[in-house]
């Protein structure tokens, strides 16, 4: 629910915008109070007439509007509300976004703003792929913008993949997630995820079988109790959770560098299967087989341990530091001397041999090793494993 809340809606000029109408509705609903901005473009497929009305609320549209500079300069109205949402979000305003651009009212409030901002994309299929987009996209990223959406469909211009607007549940979950005041509210929590590939040459990589499906649920799960959440993933086969700050990386020491970037926090959940090694110096340019050529040999370097580096950290450590083991036999001795071997908190251990089927899979049967002993849980959903967990971490923190 979302009552006591207020949510500043930038309404986008495409002709996903008539979802907005529905959004406000459903955002009402729930108790919010919405006070909507529309682009000069969004105007072109609602009317200010219509937002106003479903909104219960002045439209605002003018950066030059003096009236609205006498009652509410631009700087309080990107400020008054609790969270900034963006939907649609055209390519033409993560653009403005990405560069810092403040060319009407909605980019300006963007820029204004030191509250979080929820971005709803919705794009013709070629524009959400275009180099272009999708350096806006790592841009936006990388500032915390959260991201709802976009999601895989037939769109209105006939063509077919990414770039429909979330759906307005979808939206209104992720409003929920980021606006959410549960136990993790005001904490800062780091999560890494998926496997990371590393290069052999520019078209070769070495990586493992994680899907990120359990990183994506803690994620998700500890955002729904109210954490800032920093998803640091590899790249991971199961689309991140909305409302979520994604940082998108490749290889094990880009991950590093990513949780260093990323720190301080009040919690980090390793759930990445991070690669021991990598190639020590990959080819810049694709290896041939020739004729005479001998089969090649790989010469590998050990990667940074970045759950070991956040456990060991002299200053500025996390209060509460969660490895994962994956481990094939001896499951939970092997999860106690990692324990200690990291110096971390906790450590979740699962077995990981093919017969379990948890590696890909959608359920998971893990231990819970912490400094009182081991805990084992019964196999459940990794949804489930993921909401126990996120309960624990927030009790811990408590
Ligand atoms: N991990 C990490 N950085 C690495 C390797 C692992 O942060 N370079 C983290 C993983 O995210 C996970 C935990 O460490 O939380 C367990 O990793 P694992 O690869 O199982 O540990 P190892 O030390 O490699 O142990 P083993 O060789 O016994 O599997």
């Amino acid at each position: 629910m979302l009552s006591g809340k207020h949510v500043l809606l930038i309404i986008g000029g495409g002709i996903a915008a008539f979802k907005s109408l529905d959004l406000i509705r459903r955002l009402r609903e729930q108790g919010a109070k919405v006070t909507p901005v529309m682009t000069g473009a969004a105007q072109e497929f609602v009317t200010p007439l219509s937002v106003s009305a479903l909104s219960g609320e002045k439209v605002f549209r003018d950066l030059f509007d003096l009236t609205d500079e006498a009652e509410m300069g631009h700087i309080e109205l990107s400020r008054a509300a609790d969270l900034i949402v963006v939907a649609p979000a055209t390519a033409d305003l993560m653009a403005k976004m990405a560069t810092g651009l403040a060319n009407d009212l909605g980019s300006t409030l963007l820029l204004a703003t030191d509250k979080r901002v929820l971005i709803a994309p919705a794009m013709n299929v070629r524009m959400w792929e275009h180099a272009a987009t999708q350096r806006n996209i790592a841009t936006l990223s990388g500032d915390g913008i959260l991201f709802v959406g976009p999601g895989n469909g037939e769109m209105a211009c006939g063509e077919y993949g990414p770039g429909r607007m979330a759906e307005v549940p979808e939206i209104v979950a992720a409003i929920n997630a980021a606006l959410a005041d549960g136990p993790m509210a005001g904490r800062h929590v780091i999560v890494t995820s998926g496997p990371t590939h590393e290069p052999i040459d520019p078209v070769r990589y070495i990586a493992n079988r994680s899907s990120g499906a359990q990183g994506a649920a803690i994620a998700r799960a500890l955002s729904a109790l109210g954490a800032d959440v920093s998803f640091i993933t590899g790249p991971a086969s199961v689309p991140p959770p909305a409302g979520v700050r994604v940082i998108r990386v490749e290889t094990a020491q880009e991950m590093q560098a990513a949780v260093e970037a990323a720190l301080p926090a009040d919690a980090f959940v390793g759930a990445a299967a991070v690669a021991d090694w990598r190639i020590e110096t990959p080819h810049t340019s694709k290896m041939k087989k020739t004729a005479k050529s001998a089969v090649p040999s790989l010469s590998f370097a050990e990667n940074p341990d970045i759950l070991a580096q956040v456990a060991g950290m002299a200053k500025g450590r996390p209060r509460l530091v969660v490895g994962f083991a994956a481990e094939t036999d001896d499951v939970v001795a092997h999860a106690t001397a990692k324990r200690s071997r990291k110096g971390c908190d906790w450590i979740v251990a699962n077995d990981v041999s093919p017969s379990t089927g948890i590696m890909g899979g959608a359920e998971n049967e893990v231990v819970l090793i912490t400094q009182e002993g081991a805990e084992s849980w019964p196999k459940m959903a990794k949804a489930e494993v993921a909401s126990r967990l996120a309960t624990r971490i927030a009790e811990a923190l408590a």
